[in-house]
Order: C-alpha cells, then sequence, then structure tokens
C-alpha cells in the first residue's frame, strides 16, 4: 500500500492543534458568510483573502503566519462562529483518522473567557457525540505569552473548573514575546490543581527559557524544539519530556530551513519520545496523515515503524489512564486490518 494511504488509515493520536489554527477553507468561508450576515463588509483584518492558508512549498515568516490568526479571531467574534468552529474542526480530524484529539485554545472575552470555554466545550462535546466513540476530544487551555499574569492565572483558574475534560494548560503566542519565567504564579496554581502542562519551547533561540521549562518548570510535553543549541538538547536527552514535532509549520513558518533539515531526523535515530502534530492544520494547509507520511518518506521510515510512532503517542496523552487503555485496544485490533489490507495492496 502506498504509504499515504496507510497513513491516512493509520489510527492516529493528535496532540498539538491549536483551534484557530485548524480551520480548514470550506469552514473559513461559512465564518465569512455569517459574518456578512451581521455586518455587511469583512472586517479589514480579514478582508486580504490571500493571507489565509499558505499552500504546501511556500513559506512565511513567523510574523506573517501571526497575521492569519489576527485575522481569523476577527471572524471567530461569536458564539455561533465558535461552534461551527469547534464542531468543524473536530469532523477535520475524525475524517482523517484522528481517533484521540487534544485540541488547545485561548480563552477570548467572547463575552468573557469562562463563557468562550464553556461554549467550545458543549461544541467539542456535541462533535465527540455525533461520531459515537470514533473519536475522544480533550481540551487545554492556551496561555498567551503576550497577555497578562492575571489573564494567566485566570486561565489556570478556568482550567481547573472544566476538568477533566480540560486536561492541561499551553503556553503559546508569539515567541519574541515576553518569557515563560514571567508566569511562575500560574505554573505553580496549575500544578496545585493538578493540570499537566504542554509548553512551546525553542521556537526561537532562547537558551535561557528553555532551560528553565526542561529543568525548573518540568513541563509534561514540549512542542517544536526547534533551537535546542548550548546544552539544550543535552538538557532535554537526559529530561526525556515528549516533544510535539510540527514539521510542516516549522518549514512553512521559517524556523526551519526545509524538512531534511529537520530535528526529527535526529530525535528519531535517537529513539526520542516525540508525537507528530500539526499545530495549524488550516493555516500551513496540512493534516496529521500528511504529516506522517512525510515523515516515512523524508526519514525513510518504513510502514511498521510509522505504526509503532503512532501507537507510542498513546504514553503521551493527558487523559484518564482508562482512555488510554482503549485507545490500545483500538490500535491493537486495527493493526491487523490494516496490515492485512497493506499486503492485499
Ligand atoms: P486559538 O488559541 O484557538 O485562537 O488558536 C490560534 C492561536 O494559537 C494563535 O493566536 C497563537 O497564539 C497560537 N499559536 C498557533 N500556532 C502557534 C505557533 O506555532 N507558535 C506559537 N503560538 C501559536
Ligand atoms: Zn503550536
Amino acid at each position: 500500500m502506498d504509504i499515504r494511504e496507510f497513513c491516512r488509515r493509520l489510527p492516529k493520536v493528535e496532540l498539538h492543534a491549536h483551534l484557530n489554527g485548524s480551520i480548514d477553507n470550506d469552514t473559513l468561508y461559512k465564518l465569512m458568510d455569517l459574518y456578512k450576515a451581521k455586518h455587511e463588509e469583512l472586517p479589514l483584518e480579514a478582508s486580504d483573502k490571500s493571507i489565509y492558508a499558505i499552500k504546501q512549498g511556500e513559506t512565511r515568516t513567523l510574523a506573517q503566519c501571526f497575521d492569519v490568526f489576527r485575522a481569523i479571531h476577527a471572524l471567530t467574534g461569536s458564539e455561533e462562529a465558535i461552534s461551527i468552529v469547534a464542531k468543524d474542526v473536530v469532523q477535520g480530524f475524525a475524517n482523517d483518522g484522528v481517533r484521540y484529539l487534544e485540541l488547545r485554545t485561548t480563552p477570548k472575552d467572547t463575552p468573557t473567557s469562562a463563557e468562550y470555554v464553556r461554549t467550545v466545550i458543549d461544541a467539542l462535546k456535541t462533535a465527540q457525540d455525533k461520531h459515537q466513540g470514533a473519536i475522544v476530544v480533550r481540551l487545554i487551555l492556551s496561555i498567551d505569552r503576550r497577555g497578562s499574569v492575571e489573564k494567566a492565572l485566570e486561565t489556570v483558574r478556568i482550567a481547573a473548573q472544566n476538568k477533566p475534560f480540560v486536561v492541561g494548560v499551553d503556553f503559546s503566542g508569539d515567541p519574541t514575546h515576553k518569557d515563560a519565567r514571567d508566569f511562575q504564579s500560574a505554573w505553580d496554581l496549575a500544578r496545585q490543581k493538578d493540570l499537566k502542562l504542554a509548553i512551546h519551547f525553542a521556537e526561537i533561540k532562547n537558551t535561557e527559557e528553555s532551560l528553565y521549562i526542561v529543568n525548573e518548570l518540568k513541563a509534561d510535553r514540549i512542542g517544536h524544539g526547534c533551537f535546542m543549541q548550548d546544552g539544550v538538547e543535552d538538557a532535554v536527552l537526559k529530561a526525556q519530556i515528549p516533544l510535539e514535532i510540527c514539521m510542516s509549520s516549522n518549514v512553512m513558518g521559517q524556523s526551519v530551513k526545509d524538512y531534511d533539515d529537520h530535528h526529527f531526523h535526529d530525535l528519531y535515530e535517537k529513539d526520542y519520545p516525540c508525537a507528530i502534530s500539526t499545530d495549524d492544520m488550516g493555516v500551513f494547509s496540512t493534516t496529521l496523515s500528511h504529516e506522517y507520511a512525510m515523515a516515512a518518506r523524508k526519514l525513510d521510515i518504513p510502514q511498521p515503524r510509522i505504526w509503532d510512532l503512532s501507537y507510542r503517542t498513546i504514553d503521551f496523552i493527558f487523559a484518564e489512564v482508562e482512555v488510554k487503555d482503549q485507545l490500545r485496544e483500538i490500535w491493537n485490533s486495527e493493526k491487523v486490518l490494516l496490515a492485512n489490507s497493506a499486503k492485499t495492496g
């Protein structure tokens, strides 16, 4: 079987996906229509359609990628829009064979952070129910590094109030702003509330912050890891913190020169715990199947090892142990089916 088809049929776990970065073009057009029905004209930030969905093969600077989020956010300022996004995004991942999905989103004032989170959770649960067990969904709340410590603390409190559906807290946003060390009180509160920490890490060169995230904060998962010089890589290798790998995002956002240069090559060789992920499948015109197939091709990984990579990601999920056991059962029962269909073609 062709590797693309194999990766499409492979049961998959998605651990690093931003809700508003995962909107496909169809949903984007729905949001534009919804906005226009209420306001006639599109908002200025969203009126230049050419900035959406960066095509495979194109690249943008990190700043340009953040312009795309500004445009999307200008269209998602109503509860109706948020519900559409959450439902469509789950549908998109389910269509791609994702069986466990941890989405993350930054609470917005729509009309308050707590209500935004409630709207997202209601829509995600409705979408999950519609798929009758075919996909399990959990939520992580993001702390935007450009925001205040007060806002971060509020986000942690809302996360704690919405356990167990909310499983943890993320730290994301423009990496050129502020530092994870500025948010110590939010991390302390998250630990106290028994929330997991998934932290964007080494997206740009920031050695002190990176060492803090690994050695002091001891994050439960880290995302990206593009700049691991000056002792950071040694610290990571020692800590063995699962790393979310987002190849297209890194290449298209110009953090990594090309796929052949990606640090996943080295980490795979070292058998480092990695979770192949999409980051923003709408913005980077990708799917999780595509990310797996790309990794298989670029690193020359045979199909049984691709299977192992997918199976291993179950170890890194934040949901309860019962969910892990349930997923392992699904993977084991689908393994034989996939192996048989791989033989027959
Ligand atoms: P949202 O939190 O659901 O609105 O998803 C979009 C947000 O995710 C963006 O505004 C950023 O704060 C964050 N985000 C998405 N991709 C990246 C990334 O590659 N690095 C850092 N933050 C990101
Ligand atoms: Zn991300």
